[in-house]
């Protein structure tokens, strides 16, 4: 068993977090593990708001687990449907402007998604219910290309349902033209201009990271080389009222400063909202005075942030924003209803769409009852509680003694703790909870008759890879680049996990009562 930086991840007490821009700490008060409680006071309204989703892989219905911290995540999406029905309505009541944007990854990660039936598309039928909200910009995610079939349902069935504002600014796809001859055209647009409902003006921009495993036929431009393209010259040249850079790519280390720093030189004082995605954290911040980005998790875990800005052009902009659990607790405090004067007709349309899909894909089929949780990153592997304990010491033993004519030759298994994908909870394991913990469909590589002596150092030295000599760490990095060009990002989920815990965690886990938080620390800096 290959197992990297195990974080542990525990939180107690208090959540404090600094906003980005206005280092205002607030706090929120424990409970009991399973209860939600109430937000500790209302969002701060701006004259532009954004609500902002990435990294949705599928978790439309919500989480819904009894274990912490799944209730805190637990609303839906004709919840969150209804949440942005009133939120429009209040933003029109206070005269600001509320935009809602997504930054990607769509596909792979829950049975509504993946329990598709043969034949089906992925991601098909959940992302008809995403249609069905008021999106004002939408980015691709790298989940949308590993498979042509799926990219090519996001240009033919997904970007038309948003006319003009599903935005693949570096990401291309190969079709047949009417004459049947191939063309090479961007998959979604590449810009969009338009203007918010109080009339401001804005440029926005859909950018993928780096991404180097799209499928064939499928291509993604390196930033570098996107923002030296003619068109995008021409896209930021005329000022708008701000900038909105939708896109996948993590808000700290990757290249939105090369777009930034593009547009900075045209117009140096302009304001610039970063919306990024699929490092699967909570992360903020800010690049200048005038500009901030921001980046809203993953799983329906956090689905709104939300910035205001003010405008006076020789400030800096004062921004706040907000992660939001997404449940009806959440939505009904900060729209102020309650109940069924909160759900709209729309919002319970979507919900009962949902478990019509779900029931459709048999995504509740029954395969046992999980004794107690089993945890990815909470606790220390091997442990009893380790999913990565069960998975490699019950289940795969399991599974390949199954008409395995081998199963009788010893034999020694080496995997990868990135093959598991979600904690299990206790209770119900049903063919979505299969999808969701373990979703890839990889295939067991053997090596026959080999001497034990040699394979015992096999782990060994995967594990160890780079400790040795600078040579090999030098390997070691070129390779952590190469899987991050593929798309892994668990390895920076897992240190900021772990600087989570380092930095809040100790006290907490002293507590007697602990629960579970995102515990999140902002950064400004300048360039
Ligand atoms: C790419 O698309 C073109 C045009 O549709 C097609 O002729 C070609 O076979 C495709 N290539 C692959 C590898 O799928
Ligand atoms: C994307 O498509 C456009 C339009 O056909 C083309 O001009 C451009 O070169 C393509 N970009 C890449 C990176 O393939
Ligand atoms: C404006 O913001 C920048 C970068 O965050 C900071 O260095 C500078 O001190 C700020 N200026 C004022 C007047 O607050
Ligand atoms: C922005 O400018 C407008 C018009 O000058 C003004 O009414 C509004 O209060 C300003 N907003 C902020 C936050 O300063
Ligand atoms: C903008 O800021 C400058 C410098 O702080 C100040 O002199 C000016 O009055 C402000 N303008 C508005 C419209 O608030
Ligand atoms: C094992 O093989 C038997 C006989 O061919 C078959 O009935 C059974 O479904 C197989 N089990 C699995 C898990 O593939
Ligand atoms: C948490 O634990 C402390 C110390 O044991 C206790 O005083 C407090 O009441 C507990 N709080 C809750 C919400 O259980
Ligand atoms: C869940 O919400 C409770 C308050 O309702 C909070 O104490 C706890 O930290 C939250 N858990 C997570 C993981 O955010
Ligand atoms: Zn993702
Ligand atoms: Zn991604």
């Amino acid at each position: 068993m290959v197992v990297t930086t195990s974080a542990l991840f525990f939180a107690g007490l208090f959540t404090s977090a600094y906003a980005c821009g206005d280092a205002v700490a607030h706090s929120r008060r424990a409970s009991m593990p399973s209860s939600i409680t109430l937000p500790t006071r209302p969002l701060e309204w701006g004259d532009i708001n954004i609500i902002h989703t990435t990294d949705s892989h599928g978790w439309l219905l919500g989480h819904q687990k009894a274990s912490s911290p799944e209730p805190n995540y637990s609303g839906d999406f004709g919840d969150f449907a209804s949440f942005v029905a009133h939120m429009k309505e209040m933003a029109e009541k206070r005269n600001a402007d509320l935009l809602l944007v997504d930054s990607g990854d769509l596909h792979d990660g829950t049975g509504l998604i993946d329990g598709f039936p043969p034949g089906g598309i992925d991601a098909h039928d959940a992302n008809e219910f995403f249609t069905q909200l008021p999106y004002d910009v939408l980015a691709i995610g790298n989940h949308e290309l590993y498979k042509y079939v799926n990219a090519l349902d996001m240009h033919q069935n997904f970007a038309p349902k948003f006319p003009g504002r599903y935005l693949t600014s570096n990401v291309n796809i190969t079709v047949a033209d009417k004459q049947g001859n191939p063309v090479n055209i961007p998959l979604g647009s590449r810009y969009a201009k338009f203007k918010t409902r109080k009339g401001r003006k804005v440029t926005a921009l859909g950018v993928l990271f780096d991404f180097t495993g799209f499928d064939k036929n499928t291509t993604v431009q390196k930033v570098a080389d996107m923002v030296k393209e003619q068109w995008f010259a021409e896209a930021i040249e005329d000022e708008p009222d701000f900038f909105l850079l939708a896109g996948h790519m993590p808000v700290a280390q990757d290249k939105w400063p090369l777009v930034f720093n593009a547009i900075r030189q045209v117009h140096p004082s302009t304001p610039i909202l970063i919306l990024g995605g699929h490092s699967h954290i909570r992360d903020c911040i800010q690049l200048d005075g005038r500009s901030m980005s921001l980046e809203s998790g993953r799983y329906m875990e956090t689905i709104a942030a939300k910035l205001d800005h003010g405008n006076n052009s020789s400030d800096n902009i004062t921004f706040t924003r907000r992660y939001l659990d997404p449940n009806r607790v959440t939505y009904e405090y900060h729209t102020g209803r309650k109940g069924s004067s909160f759900d709209t007709r729309k919002g319970k349309s979507i919900t009962s769409g949902l478990k019509a899909l779900a029931k459709a894909f048999n995504l509740d089929f029954l395969f046992g009852t999980a004794p107690r949780d089993f945890t990815l990153n909470r606790v220390p592997y091997p442990s009893e509680s380790s999913l990565l304990s069960l998975f490699i010491e019950d289940a795969v033993p399991t599974a390949l003694a199954i008409n395995n004519t081998r199963s009788s030759i010893p034999n020694l298994i080496i995997t990868n703790s990135g093959s598991q994908r979600f904690d299990i909870y206790a209770g119900p394991f049903t063919k979505n909870d299969q999808l969701t913990t373990s979703p890839f469909a990889d295939a067991f590589f053997y090596i026959p008759e080999i001497t034990l002596s040699l394979a015992k150092q096999v782990l060994l030295n995967l594990n160890h890879a780079g400790a040795t000599s600078r040579r090999s760490s030098e390997t070691l990095e070129a390779r952590e680049a190469h899987l991050y060009g593929l798309g892994y990002v668990d390895k920076r989920y897992r240190e900021w996990l772990e600087s989570m815990d380092k930095r809040n965690g100790a006290e907490r886990r002293e507590a007697a009562n602990q629960t579970l938080g995102y515990v999140t620390q902002d950064v400004r800096f300048s360039l």
